[in-house]
């Protein structure tokens, strides 16, 4: 029988492109060369090198050339030889997919380690990022389930083009789920399907003309990825100051629009206070104003009553948006706006004439999960697991670093450990030398902020898998500042 192609990849090595230039001979050159190749992470761990004989005829050298290039790194700790499983890229060696240019001096994994990557692109030890769900949690079953009964009765005009304000099914479903879970006020016409809330973002502020125009007010920390897109489609964003409630909405000045995260301040944790809730809508209605409700993890609170939604205090005057990037995967790209009346032709207008962002069987899939009760019996597992490990997250920081103050626990899938002012690049750098993988709060804060800069560690406790938890936990116990306690005026901001 031929060999496959994957079968023949593995026997006769790694194709390579390589390229011998600069000083100092072929054999530095080929070195060189392999040495990018596996720092640029073009040659993963593990890789299989050809054999000698084929890469030197490849490249028109002596095979001595290539066995000795082999052979200065293996003793460099890039490669590994073995008797009958040939020589391989080392488990380990870097792998950067930063783009940066290391110099071809710097010594290999075996030394001193060369510049240091960015620990998203290594693929860190222990990920405590925020932003994720625990994705080996994602319910396959469930799913594959409500797809095959969504492709077993969906009707042939399923399979043509698609509206842009979404399916129908999915709308009638989210319409009620959003209602029951939320206390949204809405009805399937008001609801628009996107790929979830930086796609909303696009489509409320298209360059040249879109639903809604800047300045927008935003919370002075939140999401640089969202500011950044902000700017990016020409809209200059104002910083709201936080407290111990949550965005000082008082503050609102010239703004036509605010974009607000009420049910859980991102990142810093607490819910909006009721009085800042009803304020808001106020100034929402004397200045003609919108409100951008960001409800990106309103589903999962612990300790108190559910917080609802804003909107539900007058759906006029609120873009509600959420999606399933918390709740299930931020791989499916599906999110949905509720809508005021006046919003709703422009938004599609943004969207297109047909559906080009959110796959219709997702969409359908999705409403089936909702419809069934399977999306709520997951949420709810999910918001025990989170639950018991935000407990465990406690209970080890007052086993182990008392010291160190936790917020933001109430709800959500990461908390803020708060530390001393000044301390929180030294705890970034101590945490990424022990492959545990962080935000600090710096990385949210407004640029024109004039709050003053809070120093903390942003906790993403939902990230790893439950077998994984454990041993990050003790990680980051490990990597926290010793005991220096936080001066009483540096409490302010936060609350929950
Ligand atoms: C503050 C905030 N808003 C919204 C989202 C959801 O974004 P999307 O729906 O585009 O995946 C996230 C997810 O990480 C978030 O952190």
């Amino acid at each position: 029988m031929a060999d496959s192609w994957v079968d023949a990849a593995e026997r006769i090595g790694a194709d390579l492109h390589l390229e011998l230039t600069g000083p100092g001979g072929r054999r530095a050159a080929l070195i060189r060369a392999l040495r990018e190749a596996v720092r640029g992470g073009r040659l993963p761990p593990g890789t299989r090198l050809p054999p000698y004989r084929s890469l030197a005829a490849d490249l028109g050298v002596a095979r001595n050339t290539v066995a000795d290039a082999y052979a200065e790194l293996v003793a460099e700790g890039w490669l590994t030889a073995r008797q009958g499983s040939g020589t391989r890229v080392a488990v380990g060696a870097s792998s950067t997919l930063s783009g940066q240019r290391p110099s071809a001096e710097s010594p290999g994994p075996a030394g001193h380690p060369p510049e240091r990557a960015p620990l998203r692109a290594r693929g860190p030890r222990h990920d405590l990022r925020q932003g994720t769900p625990d994705a080996s949690s994602f319910p396959r079953a469930a799913w594959l389930a409500s797809y095959r009964r969504a492709l077993q009765q969906a009707p042939n005009e399923v399979f043509g083009p698609g509206d842009p304000a979404g399916r129908r099914e999915l709308r009638e479903a989210l319409t009620g789920y959003l209602a029951r879970a939320r206390g949204v006020r809405t009805e399937p016409g008001r609801i628009v399907i996107c790929s979830g809330f930086a796609h909303a973002l696009r489509l409320l502020f298209t360059p040249g003309g879109g639903v809604l125009r800047g300045p927008l007010a935003v919370e002075a920390y939140g999401l640089a990825f969202h500011r950044g897109l902000l700017a990016s489609a020409g809209v200059r964003t104002t910083a709201l100051p936080l407290d111990a409630d949550g965005a000082r909405v008082e503050r609102l000045a010239r703004e036509r629009a605010v974009l607000l995260t009420p049910a859980h301040q991102f990142p810093t944790g607490g819910p909006l206070h009721a009085s800042r809730r009803s304020a808001v809508i106020d100034w929402a209605r004397a200045r003609d104003g919108v409100i951008l409700e960001d409800d990106y993890d309103g589903e999962f609170r612990y300790d108190r009553k559910p917080v609802g939604a804003v909107q539900g205090l007058d759906p006029e005057r609120v873009i509600y948006v959420g999606s399933v990037s918390k709740s299930l995967s931020p791989a499916l790209r599906l999110g949905w706006m509720v809508l005021p009346e006046r919003y709703v032709d422009g938004v599609l207008a943004a969207k297109g004439e047909r559906e080009a962002w959110a796959s219709v069987l997702d969409q359908l899939s999705l409403a089936d999960l909702i419809a069934s009760g399977a999306y709520d019996r997951h949420v709810r597992r999910m918001r025990q697991r989170y639950r018991g490990r935000r407990d465990r997250l406690v209970e080890a920081l007052v086993a182990r670093a008392p010291h160190v103050g936790i917020t933001g626990v109430a709800a959500g899938l990461h908390a803020v450990l708060r530390l001393p002012p000044g301390s929180e690049r030294s705890a970034l750098e101590a945490a990424a030398s022990r492959g545990v993988a962080l935000d600090g709060l710096a990385a949210f804060r407004h640029p024109e902020s004039d709050m003053a800069p809070q120093d903390g560690l942003v906790v993403g406790y939902a990230t790893p898998s439950e077998h994984a938890y454990g041993a990050a936990l003790d990680a980051l116990c490990r990597i926290l500042p010793a005991d220096t306690r936080l001066p009483d005026t540096e409490r302010g901001i936060f609350a929950g």
